[in-house]
Formats: C-alpha cells, structure tokens, sequence
C-alpha cells in the first residue's frame, strides 16, 4: 500500500507499507523525518501527528477519543484533518493515501 508522506519545505516521499502496520510504524521504519514517536505508538504522546490530505480525511476510520483528546496538546497547530499516525493502520483501502507532516512534533 503506498502512503505518500509531504515535508513542510514541500519534499514527498512515497512508501510501500505493509498492511496490518500503522503509518507511523511504516515511516519511522523507513528512516523518514519528521515523525518522532516517543511513546512507541501508545497513543500518549502526540509527537507522530500528521494532517492527512483533505481529500481522505473522510474516508479513515474516526478518531478514539484518546486520540482526539491527545491531538489538543499536539506541539504544531491542530487542524481539521490532524491524526496522530500511529492510530491509523494501513490496508489495501488507503493505497494512493497522502498525509503532511507538521512543523514540529515537541
Ligand atoms: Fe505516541 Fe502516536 S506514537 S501517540
């Protein structure tokens, strides 16, 4: 499934990951900036928050209330589209999905 991850300077990236991983799982796995993790994907930190491209913003499943609780004390500025990239998993559904990473994640 490949995931497109977008740089704030505007550099792209597209991964091929595999199905069953969470996003950020998959970047971190590929060495990518820009997500930091620290809580392994615990859904306590709010340091792998990503703003996923409007386009398929309704199309993931919705946040837990955790994750929406932890997206309010996220570094970088909430937006509509914010999700924290370990809640997301990938399946063959979300091949050709886009996600930008924010400007800082601490
Ligand atoms: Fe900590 Fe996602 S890795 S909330």
């Amino acid at each position: 499934t490949t995931i497109t991850f977008i740089q704030p300077d505007g550099r792209s990236r597209s991964l091929a990951l595999a199905d069953g991983t969470s996003l950020m799982q998959g970047a971190t796995g590929a060495g990518l900036d820009g997500i930091v993790a620290e809580c392994g994907g615990n859904a306590m930190c709010a340091t792998c928050h990503v703003y996923v491209d409007e386009a398929w913003a309704g199309r993931l499943p919705p946040r837990s209330d955790e994750e929406d609780a932890l997206l309010d004390g996220a570094a970088a500025e909430r937006l509509p589209t914010s999700r924290l990239s370990c809640q997301i998993t990938v399946t063959p559904d979300l091949d050709g999905l886009v996600v930008r990473l924010p400007d800082r994640q601490i």
